[in-house]
């Protein structure tokens, strides 16, 4: 499966490198470190995430791997306007025999509040599916509201909850997942 370096929405522009340079790295790596204390709570990587370099060898570089192989499609999403960074989405988990993929995402603190996720997740899920995806899912803790919240705003049907399955390492403690998923055939009517 192939999608395109840019996607362009109303307010914002998703785009993907296909050569990550440390200046990106150092872009992104600022913005993570601004609203570590957010995102910390609900991501893995961001505790692990303590530099520049980091960032370019645990995240810019195995994304461009998996955009290679075809498995997981990063952009980084900038807001038209200022082309400042607000925050990350990505088709990711990608199934070809499946026809299924999963969105994850992030903003910084400063871009939260605005719908540009909303906005991200609904440009991204359209050239998905007119590319060749039929099952898109998004996964959430069950008390991450405000990721359950653009789940919800963009459609998505809550399939069940996973009970206590995975381990939340900044809180030390087990959490739910919620199941969330969009079909081409639910796209299509909306
Ligand atoms: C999850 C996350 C991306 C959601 O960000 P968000 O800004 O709440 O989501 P959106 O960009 O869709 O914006 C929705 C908000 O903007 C408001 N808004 C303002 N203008 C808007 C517009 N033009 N269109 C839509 N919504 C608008 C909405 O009312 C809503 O605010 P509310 O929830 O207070 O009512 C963000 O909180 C985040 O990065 N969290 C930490 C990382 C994380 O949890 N990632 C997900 C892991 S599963």
């Amino acid at each position: 499966m192939k999608l395109p370096e840019q996607i362009e929405a109303q307010r914002i522009i998703l785009k993907h490198y296909t050569k990550p340079t440390f200046k990106l790295a150092e872009d992104l790596f600022k913005i993570v470190d601004e609203s570590r204390e957010t995102l910390c709570e609900w991501l893995p990587w961001v505790d692990s995430t303590n530099s520049k370099e980091d960032e370019f060898a645990n995240y810019l570089l195995p994304s461009q791997e998996k955009w290679e192989n075809g498995v997981g499609f990063n952009y980084i999403i900038y807001k038209k306007e200022t082309k400042k960074i607000l925050g990350v989405v990505t088709l990711f988990n990608i199934k070809e025999k499946l026809q299924s993929g999963e969105i994850g995402y992030w903003l910084s603190d400063s871009a939260t509040g605005f719908g540009f996720m909303q906005e991200a997740v609904r440009a991204l899920e359209k050239i998905a599916f007119e590319n060749g995806i039929n099952r898109i899912v998004i996964k959430n803790d069950t008390l991450n509201f405000r990721s359950i919240n653009v789940a919800k705003r963009c459609g998505y049907i809550l399939e069940g909850v996973l009970r206590q399955n995975s381990w939340n390492e900044h809180k030390g403690c087990l959490y739910d997942t919620n199941i969330w998923s969009k079909l081409k055939s639910d796209w299509e009517k909306e």
